[in-house]
């Protein structure tokens, strides 16, 4: 049976696990996800005073880093979970973060020269709706960051591995973190999710595998259709 994507349970499940979210994604990733956020980011090669969207932005590491690589642009970081939500803006005081849904933007056409998603777009339900809406408020020739696990080999088994030890060490609820490795082993690999942002408008102008390929990042840039 296909991973349960309801919008309702998705938010309920990030609010549930907000208050260690931060600290296991340092045990699952050992450590490697801060780095591997920061080398995506800088890639985008951001130029000063942009205006800049992060969406499912989280506990907020995207604004952080993006803020210290680029403090002159302008950031907005928006999720469905008011817990998530409220963690973002204690680790960046001085940023915009809202409430939303990306499925549904409340921005008008051309509004931001990059939109960064960091393993967000795996959990939205209606995929194509979240890209066209990326395409929709991106300006021509605005850059689109998508970062999230890659390919399904053997790697990505062994990580599997890694967050089934770690939950059940750290005695955590298996039921949220069981969605984890199911949602990343039936999400597209990254030349499937090219074709899906292709088909949308993007053209690929960078992507980068890290980990065996376990986690990847494409850099697209919007063209006029
Ligand atoms: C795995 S976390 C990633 C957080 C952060 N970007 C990071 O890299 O650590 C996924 C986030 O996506 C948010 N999310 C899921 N569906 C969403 C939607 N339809 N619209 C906005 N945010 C959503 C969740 O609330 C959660 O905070």
């Amino acid at each position: 049976m296909s991973v349960d994507k309801n919008p309702k349970k998705i938010t309920k499940m990030f609010d549930e696990i907000s208050s260690y979210y931060d600290k296991m994604n340092n045990l699952i990733s050992l450590g490697t996800h801060c780095l591997i956020k920061k080398i995506a980011l800088e890639n985008l090669a951001i130029k000063p005073y942009s205006n800049i969207l992060d969406l499912c932005c989280g506990t907020g590491d995207f604004t952080k880093i993006i803020n210290k690589i680029a403090p002159k642009s302008k950031i907005i970081g928006l999720d469905s979970s008011v817990e998530m939500l409220k963690l973002a803006k204690i680790k960046n005081p001085q940023k915009v973060f809202m409430y939303g849904d990306c499925t549904n933007l409340p921005f008008k056409e051309n509004e931001f020269d990059y939109i960064t998603i960091g393993f967000g777009l795996r959990n939205v339900k209606n995929r194509q709706k979240a890209i066209s809406e990326i395409y929709r408020t991106l300006k021509t020739d605005g850059k689109f960051l998508h970062l999230d696990f890659g390919n399904h080999k053997f790697p990505s088994k062994i990580f599997d591995y890694i967050v089934k030890f770690m939950v059940k060490i750290h005695g955590l609820k298996f039921e949220n973190y069981q969605y984890l490795i199911k949602s990343k082993n039936e999400y597209p690999e990254p030349n499937g999710l090219i074709k899906e942002f292709e088909n949308e408008g993007f053209k690929l102008i960078k992507r980068k595998d890290f980990l065996f390929g376990v986690v990847s990042y494409q850099i697209l840039q919007k063209q006029l259709k």
